[in-house]
């Protein structure tokens, strides 16, 4: 170690690497067509401890390749029938990590071995001192050390590159999902279209980061768009400028049939318009907006606000139809009551009443969206049934004989399956079958007690009396509240569901009955 004012650690280093290579046994191949030359070698690497195999040409050094492995290989560059710089490239076809050291007598020839694409190179030129050969065995071993090193690295790094973008594409695949599951969970609580629109908007929000969404209704008779849902993501005030860049881009992404990602100049922050569609047709344009311009919204954005879009398109034309058929069937059924009660003056109103009380009444009770809505359909088709009672018993003055009585009790029985048949409304149908049941077991059809009556039926039943009680009959004047309301309580137990009727009576005092009737007249 001559350097000692240099002894780094690199220098060290090198240095005990060195001594490590010369101290190894190594199985070094030399080719050379001169026997001289190859008995020097022999001696010389096995004087040092190294074993040493002799080839004479090319393909005699092939064929020790074949039968065993070397650390390092001394050729000759001209041999006859097979050169050194072929039987370097063939021994680095093999392993590219083996040395070649090449001898020459000619110094210009170092070109050839600029050929040699790949592996550790080295090159000898004759006459050499014998020493060289122990210097050239060093240099090379310690640069195959070092190659192997680096191949070593590369491939470790190109491993680590791979890890980085498979995470990458992972992530995206991870996020991907959570994007599409947050959509379907959304959608899966919607249930009309002025819901979804809000729903999209809300959306848009969380699913872009934008500061601003807007929803267009796209009217193709007027060509117009008419906005109908928005989304800001602070209070900060609208600005018209904002309005008309946005109806100007729903406009052009309407006219071209595609989604636009715009990036406006000099910072003017950025915007992406998606189309919906129902059956291939635009209903609507989203704009949504971030006006930050140093992190404008992307094509990853805009791949997401895509996915929302294809995903509420089917929901909404799926509610779309079903609010229509909904709406088709209802308004053809509350026809059939109104006819009904049209037969009879004292009923008008009765059901449009019923259903009132009820969906007032169920709402203090705690009940849930769809059972309002259950009960809203319900009350306004219970007595549906009476379409098939003859007008001489249902509308008969007097009172009825036991047989007649017998037959206006088929109602219920008789609406429920009218409501069946519709396919859509399972609560529905069991508010209409079950209206005239009784707490206490002795009410029908079935004859059911308790809480084998659903709930929905035990609310309307209490309304459906109270209302009949408190309107004029052909055969008797109607009662003031004050009675009907203490007859429902001597009933509670017997008649009616005695958890139900103080919670009547408290909507009774707050007069929000009194003020359901005071709409109707
Ligand atoms: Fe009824």
């Amino acid at each position: 170690m001559t350097n000692t004012s240099r002894s780094n650690g690199i220098c060290y280093k090198t240095f005990a690497s060195e001594n490590n290579i010369m101290q190894k046994r190594l199985r070094i191949l030399v080719a050379d067509d001169e026997t001289a030359m190859l008995n020097l070698f022999e001696a010389y690497l096995s004087r040092s401890g190294h074993e040493v195999l002799l080839a004479r040409n090319g393909f005699e050094a092939i064929d020790q390749l074949s039968r065993t492995n070397i650390d390092c290989c001394f050729t000759d560059l001209n041999m006859p029938r097979m050169g050194g710089v072929e039987l370097a490239r063939h021994i680095h076809e093999r392993d590219n990590t083996i040395p070649v050291v090449v001898m020459t007598g000619d110094p210009s020839s170092e070109n050839m071995l600029g050929t040699l694409k790949s592996g550790v190179v080295d090159f000898l030129v004759k006459p050499f001192q014998m020493s060289k050969i122990k210097e050239s065995l060093s240099r090379v071993m310690r640069e195959k050390e070092l190659y192997v090193n680096n191949l070593l690295l590369k491939a470790e790094y190109k491993k680590t590159e791979k890890l980085t973008q498979l995470n990458q594409e992972l992530k995206q695949k991870i996020r991907d999902v959570e994007i599409s599951n947050l959509i379907l969970q959304q959608l899966s609580h919607v249930s009309s279209s002025r819901e979804l629109f809000n729903v999209i908007v809300r959306m848009s929000g969380r699913i872009s980061d934008c500061d601003e969404a807007h929803f267009y209704l796209y009217k193709e008779t007027s060509r117009t768009l008419v906005p109908i849902a928005a989304y800001k993501k602070d209070s900060r005030p609208t600005i018209n400028a904002r309005e008309m860049a946005r109806l100007k881009l729903a406009k052009k992404a309407i006219q071209d049939g595609m989604p636009i990602l715009y990036h406006a100049k000099n910072g003017g922050g950025s915007a992406i318009a998606t189309h919906f569609k129902i059956r291939n047709k635009p209903f609507g344009i989203l704009i949504s907006s971030r006006t930050n311009a140093q992190n404008p919204l992307d094509r990853k954005d805009l791949f997401y606000l895509n996915l929302l879009s294809d995903k509420t398109s089917i929901a909404l034309e799926n509610l779309v139809l079903y609010e229509n058929i909904y709406e088709n069937l209802f308004s053809t059924l509350t026809a059939f009551v109104e006819t009904i009660e049209a037969r009879d003056a004292y009923t008008k109103q009765h059901s449009v009443m019923v259903s009132k009380i009820s969906v007032a009444l169920a709402r203090k009770l705690g009940c849930s969206g769809e059972e309002l809505e259950a009960l809203n359909v319900g009350g306004n088709l219970h007595d549906i049934g009476k379409i098939g009672i003859p007008d001489n018993i249902l509308l008969k003055p007097g009172k009825l004989t036991d047989a007649e009585y017998e037959i206006i009790k088929r109602h219920p029985v008789i609406g429920s399956n009218i409501i069946r048949h519709m396919g859509m409304w399972n609560l529905e149908e069991k508010i209409v079958r079950c209206h005239h049941e009784r707490f206490d077991g002795k009410g029908y059809p079935e004859g059911l007690t308790g809480e084998e009556i659903p709930l929905l039926a035990r609310i309307l039943s209490v309304a459906d009396v109270y209302h009949a009680l408190t309107s004029d009959r052909s055969y008797r004047k109607k009662m003031s509240r004050e009675t009907a309301i203490s007859i429902i309580f001597d009933s509670a137990g017997t008649q009616f569901d005695p958890e139900i009727v103080p919670v009547f009576i408290g909507l009774f005092e707050k007069s929000a009955i009194n003020s359901l009737e005071a709409m109707t007249v």
